[in-house]
């Protein structure tokens, strides 16, 4: 059976998981003495997430000053400047406008000259930071968390990626429609890496993820649907509205709800 906890909520998902973040972050480590280390996704799903951050940012309600990012992934042989480059999403939703220093920043480098090595000094770092605190994502249609594929191995180390064709076709629209434009290999945490995160949240939105947060949550436990990795999770939470948990049997939902995740 699923350990995920789910929420169901009418409420702005992106407002209330940045409130919960900025909880999170003023209460963590009072004294400075340890970061706070936080897994940021990219896609259409946390935009307002960020917005409301930098909005806490600019009320003097929250301080980056203390975190350490690690972005979840990044297209291969996308040149960071490249207005789709996950390096200018962040740029452009979140970092531009708040106070992270840009050494505690990480984002895996799709243009390394060594691939592997990249990947594999990304999940040293992580573990010479102390870990994932709290890691945010989205999902993909096919249940893809990062750019986990179906079929990525439960215990998979941040690694290089071939995308697949759904995700490519869902990701076009980013690249003027032109599946030929999207890039075809990503580098991505992988999912061992996010397990081994103390907290996750899973952001989820519209009908197109029914079917994801359904195997999340009522599935069984299978790599051919990536996001069910996380039923083992001890600590992770789906935050869905009606839409994306439109196929979910009513009894699904923690109804504790919103009260008890804040
Ligand atoms: C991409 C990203 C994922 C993200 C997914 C869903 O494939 N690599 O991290 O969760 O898109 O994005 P969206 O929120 O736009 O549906």
């Amino acid at each position: 059976m699923s350990k995920i906890k789910l929420i169901v909520t009418e409420q702005n998902i992106g407002l209330l998981v940045a409130t919960y973040i900025k909880q999170r972050i003023n209460t963590f480590n009072p004294t400075f003495t340890k970061p706070f280390v936080i897994g940021f996704p990219t896609g259409s799903t946390p935009l307002d997430m960020y917005k409301y951050l930098v909005e806490f940012y600019k009320n003097g309600e929250l301080s980056f000053k203390n975190v350490i990012s690690f972005n979840l992934d990044e297209y291969v042989n996308l040149d960071v400047n490249h207005p789709e480059s996950y390096h200018s999403y962040m740029r452009k939703n979140l970092f531009d406008h708040i106070d992270i220093p840009a050494e505690n920043i990480n984002i895996p480098n799709g243009n390394a000259a060594d691939l592997q090595a990249a990947c594999r000094a990304y999940d040293e770092k992580i573990k010479s930071c102390g870990g994932i605190e709290l890691f945010l994502g989205g999902v993909g249609r096919n249940g893809h968390i990062a750019f986990n594929e179906p079929g990525s191995p439960f215990d998979s180390p941040t690694r290089v990626v071939t995308l697949n064709e759904n995700t490519i076709s869902a990701n076009a629209r980013f690249f003027n429609n032109d599946v030929n434009a999207v890039p075809k290999q990503a580098i991505s945490m992988g999912l061992g890496t996010i397990m081994a995160a103390r907290e996750v949240i899973i952001m989820t939105t519209g009908v197109k993820k029914a079917d994801a947060v359904y195997q999340a949550i009522e599935g069984k436990r299978d790599i051919k649907c990536s996001i069910t990795v996380l039923q083992e999770h001890p600590n992770a939470y789906i935050v869905s509205d009606r839409d994306a948990a439109s196929l979910l049997s009513t009894s699904a939902c923690m109804k504790c709800g919103v009260c008890s995740f804040m």
